[in-house]
């Protein structure tokens, strides 16, 4: 029976989720929770070795999507659920709302087709709260420009971007109370406060 808690943080790539994780994680602490931090694709060694692939080998968008929740699996065994049954707090940088933005959204993977394999992989298990980074197109393009070089998923064109936020905006809107939307095109002062405010939310109801 999981005890503990699941957070994840979604968004497009350049919208802020890595940078406001070390904030995260202590304020979690600081409320004398365990916290687990993690990501995916990636977790365990072999999902390491699986985002690696998926990071830089091109191949069929199905293939990607069997891949990303081989990976998950791993994930979920080695990592989540041992965490959640210590009651652990996890946090991961990306999860399943991912591959129905990415695969489902802008690479058109059945949605149902995906459905089953979260179902099988996860059972009953998701997280308690989904907080979206949400950035325009142009600002995560920009963003990710002047900040490294690009991988596969990164190098796609702005139509690919438009279509993963609004695949990423649908599922705020088909999961609201489980989803925070933070506007992550402000200053960082400004996107830093709204997610200590938006966490210390979460930690008065738990
Ligand atoms: N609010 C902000 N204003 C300006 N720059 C920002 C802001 N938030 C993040 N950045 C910068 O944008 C870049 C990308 O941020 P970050 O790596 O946190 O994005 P990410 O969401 O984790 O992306 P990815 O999904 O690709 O890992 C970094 O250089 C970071 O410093
Ligand atoms: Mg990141």
């Amino acid at each position: 029976m999981a005890v503990g808690k699941f957070i994840t943080l979604e968004g497009m790539d350049g919208a802020g989720k890595s940078t406001h994780i070390p904030n995260i994680v202590s304020q979690i602490e600081s409320h004398g929770e365990t916290v687990v931090c993690t990501r995916e694709p990636g977790g365990t060694k072999l999902a390491e070795e699986l985002r690696e692939i998926l990071l830089h080998k091109a191949m069929h968008a199905e293939t990607e999507t069997l891949l990303m929740f081989a990976a998950r699996r791993e994930h979920i065994a080695k990592v989540i659920a041992p965490a959640m049954a210590r009651g652990d707090c996890v946090i991961s940088d990306r999860f399943t709302d991912a591959t129905y933005a990415y695969q489902a959204g802008a690479k058109s993977v059945s949605v149902d087709k995906i459905t089953v394999l979260e179902k099988w992989v996860q059972d009953e298990l998701q997280p308690d709260m989904t907080i979206l980074f949400d950035v325009p197109v142009e600002v995560s393009i920009a963003r990710l420009a002047s900040a490294r070089t690009p991988d596969k998923f990164e190098r796609e064109d702005a139509e690919f971007f438009e279509k993963l936020r609004n695949a990423y905006l649908a599922r705020a809107k088909q999961y609201p109370t489980r989803f925070r939307i933070i506007n992550a095109n402000q200053p960082l002062k400004t996107v830093a406060k709204e997610v200590k405010v938006t966490i210390e939310d979460f930690l008065l109801r738990i």
